[in-house]
């Protein structure tokens, strides 16, 4: 079982969580939970995605981009580089 979070915090939501949500909720997955969350603690980079338990972190989300983590994270195992948080990115 896998848990996604999607954050829908003020400024997440700002950035454009409402969507990403609603597309993560659009390409519903077996043995995957999707919820919204409150803050993540990693505003300003939203919107921020977070897999459980793996305890994987993805920043500034897009709607488009969220059927790559269904189709390879979720569905592959295998985490989307590119996307993943770094602290000190630009
Ligand atoms: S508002 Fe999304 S991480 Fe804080």
């Amino acid at each position: 079982m896998k848990f996604v979070r999607v954050c829908q915090n003020r400024t997440c939501k700002k950035q454009g969580s409402v969507k990403v949500l609603a597309a993560f909720k659009a390409n519903l997955v077996p043995e995957v939970t999707v919820t919204g969350s409150s803050c993540l603690g990693k505003c300003g980079k939203g919107p921020i995605v977070l897999i459980l338990p793996e305890m994987v972190w993805y920043s500034k989300v897009h709607p488009s981009e969220v059927n790559q983590v269904v189709e390879q994270h979720l569905l592959g195992g295998k985490r989307v580089e590119q996307m993943l948080y770094h602290r000190f990115d630009s």
